[in-house]
């Protein structure tokens, strides 16, 4: 069964990691003459002469509050992208271990892979856009460290059946992450409250999203305290900015704003639906449960061309296995939308 010490690299398990000046002191101080900082000031209004707290304590306590997990269960990255290079690169021996992938899904699973030179063995979803539990047991070796599944999945839109995922996460004795990135938009719980339950869990969410604050780069990992605590050694010290954790903090008091904004979403993403299902270009639109749907048609290079012609930009996943002839379309705004839909009235 799960071992975190069985799974750890071993250079990881024995990593002293980077002490920071701030990190050696206990208790109360006014004076910092520790970490070469410019005393003086900064030149701008925000005083940013200080370097940010390493474990931004104030935005997961705020985060604590949201979702229900302590603190200790929550990791901060430069984006979710950066908690999955940590994960691979926390228990993933170059050249050696292999990790899981579901094509069609995020593109950075497979990019992370290759950076850390790890083999990625590819099981692809089901015609249906589910897992192939049977493929996946097959591929599972002494060598597989992770699996990454993608709910609702990018570029597809749908779900993952949640049996499905509790099946791997209680058979599976390496670790399963569960990427949640599109969760605010989905009819599906979200698998944080399992944390629990199982040991090898890791989910995966972000503010880029629904929260609105892609430019700020602040991803979440929940997971255990162990993997969270092995999480926190390998990243850089610094890696959530101070401006990032100001700004976050401040829009986690906004959820009144965020939730309307999904709401929106949802109402436009069916509108969009019904908007596109006219044109005789379209095949097939397939349920989305994000803020994205993924479209057959019958002329992805076409549609896509023409488009970019016209200013409009969409996401050509037409090459993508089990996606051909597909077109992701992101939910704009109804005036968004519209200057869309009224644009491809003329695609002939
Ligand atoms: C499934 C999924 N995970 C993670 C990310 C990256 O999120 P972040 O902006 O937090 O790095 C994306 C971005 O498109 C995504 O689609």
């Amino acid at each position: 069964m799960f071992s975190i010490d069985k799974l750890l690299r071993e250079n990881i398990k024995n990593l002293t990691p980077y002490s920071s000046a701030r990190d050696e002191y206990q208790g109360e101080a006014s004076v910092f003459l520790d970490a070469n900082e410019n005393a003086f000031g900064s030149p701008l209004e925000q005083q940013y002469n200080r370097y940010p707290d390493p474990l931004q304590f104030e935005v997961k306590k705020r985060l604590s509050q949201i979702k229900g997990v302590p603190p200790r269960n929550i990791f901060l990255g430069n984006g979710s992208d950066e908690a999955i290079d940590i994960l691979f690169r926390s228990f993933c021996n170059p050249g050696v271990d292999n990790v899981i992938l579901v094509p069609p899904t995020y593109g950075m699973y497979q990019v992370s892979a290759n950076i850390n030179d790890i083999a990625v063995k590819n099981v692809p979803l089901t015609e249906e856009f589910q897992l192939n539990l049977e493929g996946i047991a097959e591929a599972i070796d002494e060598h597989t460290k992770l699996i990454f599944i993608c709910s609702p999945n990018n570029p597809t839109g749908n779900s993952i059946d949640r049996t499905d995922v509790e099946t791997l996460l209680a058979n599976f004795s390496g670790i399963v992450v569960v990427d949640e990135a599109y969760i605010n938009f989905s009819r599906q719980k979200t698998f944080i409250q399992e944390l629990t339950e199982y040991a090898n869990l890791v989910v995966l969410q972000t503010l880029s999203k629904a929260w609105g604050l892609a430019g700020l780069r602040v991803g979440m990992a929940f997971a255990s305290e162990e993997i969270i605590e092995v999480m926190n050694k390998v990243k850089p010290p610094y890696n959530i900015n101070e401006a990032s954790q100001q700004l976050a903090l401040q829009a986690l008091g906004n959820i009144e704003q965020i939730n309307s904004w999904i709401k929106e979403a949802l109402i436009q993403r069916d509108n969009l639906v019904l908007g596109l299902k006219h044109f005789d270009f379209v095949v097939d639109i397939y349920p989305s449960d994000a803020n994205f749907i993924l479209v057959k048609t019958t002329d992805a290079n076409g549609i896509y061309n023409y488009l970019v012609d016209k200013g409009i930009i969409v996401r050509n996943r037409s090459k993508v296995e089990l996606c051909e002839g597909c077109l992701r379309i992101t939910v704009g705004t109804a005036a968004e939308n519209n200057i869309l839909l009224e644009t491809l009235q003329n695609f002939k």
